[in-house]
């Protein structure tokens, strides 16, 4: 019926099949180029929206919010939202929805790879090659850390976590410890081959810590320079989940003096800004955000979006996957 159909707002280009989906039953504007859109052009685009597709990119909060009385749902591209201020859209009414599971493996498969690039000097040995600086094989060429059988520890269990720890446990024979918020059930823990410790013990023991808690003001700096401090000088550090977790000057105070052997991470806290002490350090690997980019897991994720943001605007087929 003319008039009827909810109004939605896609904010950045994605899978036009798939967002295509939205116009059988939405009214749609969505942005056709990357755009980094301002708190001031995000809260003119959902003035008369009744939901929108967004990514993390997008910081949504009691602002952008202000001028959207008919804005009923968000549905965020990606699992982790702290890009949204859940109080304010619970506020508002406004149903908030992520993307969990469909991403959790190809997240856990770059958080190996990272680790195993970090541990084992790939990328720095690469740019040394590429340079011409190799002359002859030797035995001191780049040596590294092993990754069989040494101590995993994964910090935050949730699906991700445990696709790492089964990639370490069964795949590498690692020795698999993790903390999270609560425990597992003991049959969850078997199947992926980790045992519970506390936060400073996970600290102490790990060879390799790998972070895949969500981020929350809670959370924030966790791994500062005192958590720094209680890690081996040999371990490698691998972050996949939110560059916040991080105090990074702190961490690349302890990986330029030798206090931590290396690091992989693929979030930072200012991104898509990369701190130039961290730039400038040759025992880290980066990449720019990429844990979910598979080109099926991204499809995925936007699939679920778009299914999540019609069942929330009642208009569509399937139930949604609500993060408020
Ligand atoms: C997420 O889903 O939270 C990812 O970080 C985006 O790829």
């Amino acid at each position: 019926m003319a008039g009827s159909r909810p109004r939605v707002w896609v904010s950045q280009p994605l899978f036009d099949d798939i967002v295509g989906q939205l116009a059988a039953h939405c009214d749609v504007d969505a942005v056709a180029e990357v755009t980094e859109h301002d708190p001031a052009a995000i809260a003119a685009a959902l003035r008369e929206a009744d939901g929108a597709l967004v990514t993390l990119n997008e910081r949504i909060g009691a602002q952008e919010l202000a001028g959207a009385p008919r804005l009923r749902a968000i549905a965020n591209v990606g699992v982790g939202y702290n890009n949204l201020d859940i109080p304010a859209l619970d506020a508002a009414g406004i149903v908030a929805t992520n993307t969990p599971e469909v991403l959790s493996e190809t997240t856990a498969d770059l958080g190996f790879a990272l680790l195993m690039a970090a541990a084992r000097r790939i990328t720095e040995s690469e740019r040394w090659l590429r340079e011409g600086r190799w002359k002859q094989w030797s035995f001191s060429t780049m040596l590294g850390a092993d990754i069989h059988g040494s101590t995993l520890g994964i910090l935050g269990m949730g699906r991700i976590g445990q696709g790492i720890a089964r990639r370490g446990h069964h795949g590498f024979g690692m020795k698999v410890l993790y903390h999270n918020r609560s425990r597992l059930p003991e049959t969850v823990e078997r199947r992926v081959g980790a045992r519970y410790v506390d936060f400073d013990t996970l600290l102490a023991q790990a060879d390799h810590l790998v972070l895949v808690l969500p981020y929350s003001p809670a959370s924030h700096h966790l791994i500062d320079a005192a958590a720094l401090a209680k890690m081996k000088p040999t371990a490698t550090l691998v972050n996949v989940a939110r560059g916040g977790l991080v105090d990074e000057p702190a961490l690349a105070d302890v990986l330029a003096h030798g206090r931590l052997a290396a690091a992989g991470l693929d979030v930072y806290e200012g991104e898509p800004a990369v701190r130039p002490e961290l730039l400038a350090l040759r025992n880290v690997v980066l990449t720019p955000h990429i844990g979910s980019a598979s080109l099926a897991t991204r499809r995925a994720m936007v699939q679920l979006a778009v299914d999540n943001l019609l069942a929330a605007l009642g208009v569509g087929p399937r139930a949604g996957h609500p993060a408020n």
